[in-house]
């Protein structure tokens, strides 16, 4: 029998793909995937360092996991992702029941991993390269399911070159390296005739795409693009519905991508913006390279171009050296931006980092930052459901999902990306149909849609994916 696999992943979109390749990577290596770790002999663990916290699961995951080990010889772990890349072989000393570690720049190298640690072998690699040649992994295998049908993400940039002061990203991915335009549009249309129709294009700073070749002038012997173009090209693909992309920088919003909000038909009226902070100073010591205004103007700038836009943001209270009115700033650009919600933190410090430098006297009492954190996401709270009240009465299409939390209904996002669920779905959907809504009910965390039509959405489903059953609603 085949040996089975299950891959336990931590952090953003960009850790979610690279587990979706590390599928396809070890299906076409023969192995199968299995549903938890129970069933499984190899177990591998995507891991992310983002914050201190994220990167402690790792080490309490790995403590359990050797009860895990023990149960079934011949069972094997690998650590990757941002904490494998960070610590690289140091894991592996630290935990003698671990026997493979890989970086963010190795994924290909995974199945001859698994293999060598079958054979007793115990090893780390973590080195980085600049080379185009992970962009080139194999297809998607077919019997790789997927959690979303009818949607994918696409690889167009990795790492980060920007060093922001509290961010240890640059140091787990690496330095930028943005994906030949051929390869994308290829990869692209492969997946839209495969049935997907909403591609979300993936970079840790994705908007900075190309940018390092078109300040060189060489994006012709590069094969890139600027941004905007490549999304120019993308958008004509026949078939497609949606286009999204994620994580942009505020500073790479150049009026090509702010054109391309108002004129490309698929692009997605969303932009996701983090802003980190609404203080001047705290933004410089941030080494973020703009201002409160400039953000505010982007902003504006994109919501003239497509007045339907929705702006949502990141946000990070407890940077060293924030005061409260440093902080009554960052409020100021949450109402004055009006985002529609927002991811927000408590800084955490990060080692080697250059925040993390800080004097002890500029650091924000952890009982102060939480104070901020739970203003900031009240405020955020009141914002969200008064976008979300604004929205009853409007039609909308959702992309369905899958079934929602609410007990007969079902869950799907429209353009705007959020969530819908609908009550009076019928009986038996798909996830990737459309349903075209009218929205009835706002609550604080979704909008609450009531059918209008349905149109099937051409998914052909892989494995994993399954036919929606609707209970009746009681
Ligand atoms: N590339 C993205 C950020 C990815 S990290 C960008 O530039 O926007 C996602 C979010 O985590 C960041 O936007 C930031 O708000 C938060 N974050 C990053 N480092 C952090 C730290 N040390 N402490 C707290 N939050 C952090
Ligand atoms: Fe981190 Fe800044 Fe790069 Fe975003 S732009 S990944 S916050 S260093
Ligand atoms: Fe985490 Fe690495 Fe993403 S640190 S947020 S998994 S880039």
């Amino acid at each position: 029998m085949a040996r089975r696999f299950h891959i336990r992943t931590y952090g953003c979109q960009m850790n979610v793909h690279d587990s979706q390749k590390l599928t396809s990577l070890l299906l076409h290596a023969g192995l199968e995937e299995g549903p938890d770790d129970e069933t499984a002999d190899v177990l591998v663990i995507n891991t992310c360092s983002i914050r201190e916290k994220a990167e402690n699961r790792l080490y309490s995951d790995l403590g359990e996991l050797r009860a895990w080990k023990q149960a079934r010889p011949g069972r094997v772990i690998g650590v990757g992702g941002c904490v494998a890349q960070q610590e690289g072989d140091t894991v592996l000393r630290r935990f003698g029941h671990l026997d493979f570690v890989f970086g963010t720049h190795n994924l290909r190298l995974v199945p001859a991993l698994v293999a060598a640690a079958e054979g007793g072998e115990r090893s780390a690699r973590t080195e980085e390269s600049r080379s185009l040649e992970r962009f080139d992994l194999p297809r998607r295998h077919p019997d790789a399911g997927s959690d979303t049908p009818g949607r994918a993400f696409v690889t167009v940039m990795e790492g980060c070159d920007m060093f922001c002061s509290f961010c240890i990203v640059p140091t787990t991915r690496g330095r930028e390296i943005s994906r030949p335009a051929a390869g994308i549009l290829e990869e692209a249309r492969a997946l839209v005739e495969a049935g997907v129709t909403e591609l979300t294009l993936l970079g840790q700073t994705v908007n900075a795409y190309g940018r390092h070749d078109v300040r060189r002038g060489r994006t012709a012997a590069a094969g890139t693009l600027p941004f905007a173009e490549l999304l120019r090209e993308l958008d004509r693909i026949p078939g497609l519905r949606r286009l999204r992309y994620t994580s942009p920088h505020p500073i790479f919003f150049d009026d090509e991508l702010v054109r391309a909000h108002g004129e490309l038909e698929h692009l997605c009226p969303h932009v996701h913006l983090p802003a980190q902070s609404g203080s001047d100073r705290v933004l410089e010591r941030m080494r973020r390279r703009y201002t409160a205004a400039q953000l505010i103007e982007r902003a504006a700038a994109l919501r003239r171009a497509r007045p339907d836009l929705v702006l949502t943001t990141d946000l990070i209270v407890g940077h060293p050296g924030e005061s409260d009115a440093d902080f009554e700033a960052t409020l100021r650009l949450v109402r004055e931006v009006g985002f529609v919600d927002a991811y927000s933190f408590k800084y955490s410090p990060r080692p080697g980092t250059a925040a993390a430098e800080a004097a002890p006297d500029e650091r924000v009492e952890p009982a102060l930052a939480q104070e901020r954190l739970e203003r900031l996401q009240a405020l955020q709270r009141d914002q969200t459901l008064a976008y979300h009240r604004s929205r009853v009465g409007q039609k909308t299409t959702l992309h369905l999902e899958g079934e929602s939390r609410r007990p007969g209904q079902v869950r799907g996002r429209d353009p705007q990306h959020r969530v819908v669920n609908v009550a009076d779905a019928p009986g038996r959907l798909q996830a990737g149909e459309y349903l075209e809504v009218e929205i009835v009910e706002a609550t604080p965390h979704s909008l609450i849609g009531a059918l209008i039509g349905a149109t099937p959405g051409g998914v052909r489903p892989g494995r994993l994916d399954r036919t929606l059953q609707i209970l009746p609603a009681s």
